[in-house]
């Protein structure tokens, strides 16, 4: 679980981000929602520790994570946190069993099976496709992969950057419900969008306009 008080950030001298309150479920889907500039993306660093903030409190699992050491900030992106953004964050010339693992494993022989790699794969619609290099890939079809990674990983933590931007309406559809099917299964899942659709799958929503 997430929890955010009296969370403020400030970008070049001026005040982008200003939230009183704010709680992500584990096992929900949280939307960070509302016009383009409305500060959607630096909130969600924020409770990703990927941006610092500058006034309020940050707790994640009750910890303070307000300002994080390095190492419990390595610590979460290691062990429990995965992103997935609106460009994908996919490593073109790797094959997509190799950007799941997120290390050079070279073409395996065996392109289906029981490993926890194939299985990513399969739920999120890529069976036997794990050898492919990643550019080959459609841009639908590497978002996801991007979170057959996040589920490879079994984050507790997903932070999604508009995650159906790119994408047709099959696949904006197909990763909507992976995202929720994420959730169900037990992550907390934060996602920074403003795709109706989305919005519309997410249990709690937060209206950073206001
Ligand atoms: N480096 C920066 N210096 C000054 N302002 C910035 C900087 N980066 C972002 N901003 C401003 O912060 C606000 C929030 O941006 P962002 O979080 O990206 O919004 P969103 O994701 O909702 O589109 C915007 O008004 C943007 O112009
Ligand atoms: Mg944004």
């Amino acid at each position: 679980m997430i929890e955010a008080e009296n969370l403020e950030v400030e970008k070049g001298g001026s005040l982008v981000l200003s939230v009183a309150s704010f709680t992500a479920e584990v096992g929900a889907v949280t939307g960070l929602i509302g016009p383009s500039g409305c500060g959607k993306s630096t909130m969600l660093n924020c409770l990703g520790l990927l941006e610092r903030v500058d006034r309020g409190t940050l707790r994640i699992d009750g910890m303070d994570l307000t300002r994080p050491s390095n190492a419990q900030r390595g610590k979460f992106w290691k062990d429990r946190a995965a992103f997935v953004f609106q460009d994908y964050g996919i490593i073109e010339d790797w094959t997509a069993q190799e950007n799941i693992l997120l290390r050079k494993t070279g073409r395996f022989s065996r392109t289906r099976g029981k490993s926890s790699v194939y299985e990513a794969l399969d739920f999120v619609g890529l069976t036997g496709r794990g050898n492919e290099t990643a550019s080959y890939l459609s841009g639908g079809e590497k978002q996801r992969l991007s979170i057959a990674r996040t589920l490879h990983k079994k984050a507790s933590y997903i932070f999604a950057d508009e995650p159906t931007a790119s994408l047709d309406t099959e696949n904006r559809r197909r990763v909507i419900d992976l995202l929720t099917a994420c959730a169900a299964s037990g992550a907390t899942v934060i996602v920074a969008t403003h795709d109706e659709d989305m919005m519309r799958a997410c249990d709690t929503t937060y209206d950073l306009r206001q």
